[in-house]
């Protein structure tokens, strides 16, 4: 599928940054924000042959208060992408369901957002056309930006206990997993693949895990997202699996993390 001029927006998120990694060899051009703000025209030439698009709007709070500003990223931008005639990987997410199921969400499951943000990802997804991959995962998180792993690093090294939400159940993703598994998915049938971690856990499990693995001694307080008071509602239940014959099989969470924690240079083992 390889084979043209391979372009990659979002290139200074953390998905964006694992994609560039993945595809320096084959010459990807890897754009940030700075380069091309994709709620705008592209810039002239681009031309791409493929593009992988992991450009967006991820400030999930902020989307309730600017719902327009999210759409014109996570709907408007991905619509420009298309625009520019190639076929595109479109990242989506769980955030397009509820999370009231309690077994995974397999790619049949109709989708009913319960945010701004998921609704944005939702239309950013028909926005995609027809010559789309949609590549749903969830709880990204990698060595660069932001995320709950760096987050639950800072944290740790600076309190004996952190209140984490126990009662949201996903699988959180190595962005360095989901770009080499970004390759399986170009060999594949256009449409909706769900590509997320094997395992699940709670965001708490996951916090333990993390000072685990690190070698830190804080402790997790287990808490409800009530207790939180965020703004937008978030999936109680976010498990993605695929139905889909021939469908990337992702690495345990617990191994992303490994592998994160060692880009990281963060690991608690001693040699
Ligand atoms: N994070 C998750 O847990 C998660 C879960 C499931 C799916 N996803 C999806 O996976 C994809 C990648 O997410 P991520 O975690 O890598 O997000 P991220 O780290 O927030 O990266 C997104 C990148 O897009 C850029 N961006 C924002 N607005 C833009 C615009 N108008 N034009 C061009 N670039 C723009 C951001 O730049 P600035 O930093 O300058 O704003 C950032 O570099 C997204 O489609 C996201 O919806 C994420």
């Amino acid at each position: 599928m390889i084979g043209g001029r391979l372009l990659i927006t979002g290139a200074g998120g953390q998905l964006g940054h694992a994609l560039a990694e993945e595809f320096a060899a084959e010459g990807a051009v890897a754009l940030t924000r700075a380069d091309w703000d994709v709620s705008l025209p592209p810039p002239a030439g681009l031309d791409p042959d493929l593009v992988l698009h992991a450009a967006a709007w991820t400030d999930v709070d902020g989307a309730e208060d600017d719902p327009q500003g999210a759409a014109a990223v996570n709907v408007g931008g991905t619509a420009n992408v298309a625009a520019l005639g190639a076929p595109l990987v479109a990242y989506s997410s769980d955030y397009v369901f509820d999370g009231r199921k309690r077994e995974p969400y397999v790619e049949s499951d109709g989708p009913h957002p319960a945010s701004a943000y998921g609704r944005t990802k939702l239309h950013g997804e028909a926005a995609a056309g027809d010559q789309a991959w949609i590549v749903r995962s969830s709880w990204l998180f990698g060595p660069t930006g932001h995320n709950f792993v760096r987050t639950m690093l800072r944290l740790g090294a600076e309190r004996d206990e952190v209140a984490v939400v126990d009662d949201q159940r996903g699988s959180p993703t190595f962005v360095g997993h989901l770009a080499a598994a970004t390759r399986e998915v170009l060999e594949l049938p256009y449409g909706i693949w769900h590509v997320a971690a094997d395992g699940d856990c709670t965001w708490a499990d996951f916090a333990e895990a993390i000072f685990e693995q690190a070698g830190l001694e804080t402790r997790v307080r287990r808490i409800s997202s009530d207790e939180l008071a965020r703004p937008a509602a978030r999936p109680a239940y976010a498990v993605l699996r695929s139905e889909r014959a021939g469908a990337p099989v992702l690495p345990h969470w617990r191994e992303g993390l490994r592998a994160c924690l060692a880009a990281l240079g963060a690991t608690g083992e001693t040699t």
